[in-house]
């Protein structure tokens, strides 16, 4: 007897959550039904599906192909239903996306706008730092992508779409406020907040300063691009960070721009998704309108700000 799809989705729920009764819960069934329609897939493919190890379930090899296998099959029946449905103008289902910490500023804004137009979509917005978003795009959990450093080892479709430079922000006393061309060195053994590991920002300034051999004298790592404009108000150094996240700043507040050398580094938002992805008729329609509204979005909120300087 060949697999039903019913059979297909609960494996497919179990291996997600690698656990019985999880998938139960999720899928509204009995854990008894899990089990029975899992032994009765693992009987048509002939070979072991899970692997108990203590209290915890392992997919075996045959498992890790057949969990690839339904995703892909269950995301075209997606992509299907979604086209159905925008046949017949009724533009509903799911849009994922995930997006890096400095776009947040930004896409939220065009999100409510795209909503107008499409009011029965489900979205799921997932704001992370770059490594975080590189281990989401390679498992396939979302439609699109905003970031700034591509990942090396996935294929991808991208496209630039807007600046994201990275300026030095020290606080509005900062002694060397308003002076222009500083030097690269004036960086080094200059207190710093940095960004915490996994971060794009922190990668770029890193690289930056072991290129010319500077090195900042670290005194505080945060999670948060929010937390560290927090702690340069509070004394406790300078940053590098994304000028976007300056845009809610004042013209004259308590943070100003640096003039230093090297910087801007510059480097751009992409909106990306993986190559041999098909995207839903609503995951391709945001794209187009995000990229088309990106301009006008920003210049309404706020470029006039502290965020132009220097
Ligand atoms: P990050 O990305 O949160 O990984 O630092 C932000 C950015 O690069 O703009």
């Amino acid at each position: 007897m060949p697999a039903t799809l019913h059979q297909l989705k609960v494996f497919e729920t179990t291996a997600r959550h690698g656990s019985f009764t999880k998938a139960a819960e999720e899928l509204s069934i009995t854990q008894p039904t899990v089990s029975g329609q899992v032994k009765q897939l693992t009987q048509t493919i002939g070979m072991p599906l899970f692997e108990h190890i203590g209290r915890k379930l392992y997919l075996t090899e045959a498992g890790e192909e057949l969990l690839a296998t339904c995703q892909e099959i269950f995301e075209r029946l997606d992509n299907f239903e979604m086209k159905l449905a925008a046949l017949q103008g009724a533009k509903r289902g799911q849009l994922r996306l995930g997006v890096i910490t400095t776009t947040k500023y930004f896409v939220p804004r065009i999100l409510g706008e795209f909503c107008q137009d499409y009011p029965d979509i489900d979205v799921s917005l997932q704001v992370i730092n770059h490594q975080q978003l590189h281990d989401r795009m390679a498992d396939n959990l979302d439609d699109l992508y905003i970031l700034s450093n591509l990942p090396d080892d996935l294929d991808v479709h991208a496209q630039a779409f807007l600046d994201n430079p990275l300026v030095v922000v020290a606080r509005a006393d900062h002694p060397l406020a308003h002076q222009k061309n500083l030097p690269l060195s004036v960086l080094d053994g200059a207190d710093f907040v940095t960004r915490e590991m996994g971060s794009g920002t922190r990668l770029a300034v890193e690289k930056l300063l072991a290129e010319h051999d500077v090195s900042v004298q670290v005194r505080l790592e945060l999670g948060s691009n929010e937390a560290i404009k927090q702690a340069i108000a509070g004394g406790l150094g300078i940053s590098v960070l994304s000028r976007h996240t300056l845009i809610t700043e004042p013209p004259h507040g308590e943070l100003t721009v640096l003039d230093v050398e090297h910087f801007p580094i510059q480097r751009h938002w992409y909106v990306a998704y993986l190559a041999g992805k098909q995207l839903s008729v609503i995951a391709q329609a945001f794209l187009e309108f995000m990229v088309r509204s990106s301009q006008k979005t920003l210049e309404n909120s706020g470029r006039r700000s502290l965020a132009l300087q220097p």
